[in-house]
């Protein structure tokens, strides 16, 4: 069987800056992942037959970042039952909630796990994509388990140094 991967998918480059901080963290998690621009409404067909692919070349998760009228995610997830994480991205005149509204409200049976509107979203969806994939994968289990204890260290060192400043 091939390897388990994530999609992450995005609506336009200029959703990358967004984007690239989930990638980051699957980096940081050592996850194999691909990163794909295609949209819902511009490049339909093209969309659908990524999802298609990906799922028989071994993706186990998709993380879908969209602005605006956001159906990049609910795209997704009409055509796979692998799961679906959705990101919203602020790309206009409403800072995200459009994108957020889009994204979340999905019809029963058709599910997109949505996260925060922009860069923590990015994040969460990849550390939650890990999450997903640890249940069959302890090694993977153990580095999401360390990267939270290095979360809460960095935290500690920041009020350490607030603390020997005052
Ligand atoms: C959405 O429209 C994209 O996901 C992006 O967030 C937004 C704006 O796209 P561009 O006009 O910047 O290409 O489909």
């Amino acid at each position: 069987m091939s390897e388990p991967f994530v999609a992450i998918l995005m609506g336009s480059e200029s959703d990358l800056p967004i984007m690239q901080a989930g990638a980051d963290i699957l980096r940081l998690l050592e996850i194999k992942h691909e990163i794909k621009i295609t949209s819902a409404h511009r490049t339909p067909s093209i969309t659908q037959q990524f999802i298609s692919e990906a799922e028989a070349r071994g993706c186990q998760v998709f993380i879908a970042g969209a602005g605006l009228a956001a159906h990049l995610a609910g795209a997704t997830a009409a055509q796979t039952t692998k799961p679906v994480i959705g990101v919203p991205i602020d790309a206009g005149p409403l800072s995200g909630l459009d994108a957020l509204l889009s994204t979340v409200q999905m019809p029963g049976g058709i599910p997109v796990a949505t996260v925060a509107i922009g860069k923590a979203g990015a994040k969460n969806a990849a550390y939650l994509a890990a999450q997903i994939l640890s249940l069959a994968d302890p090694d993977l289990a153990e580095r999401v388990k360390s990267e939270r204890v290095a979360n809460a260290e960095k935290v500690q060192a920041q009020d350490q140094a607030l603390q020997d400043s005052l």
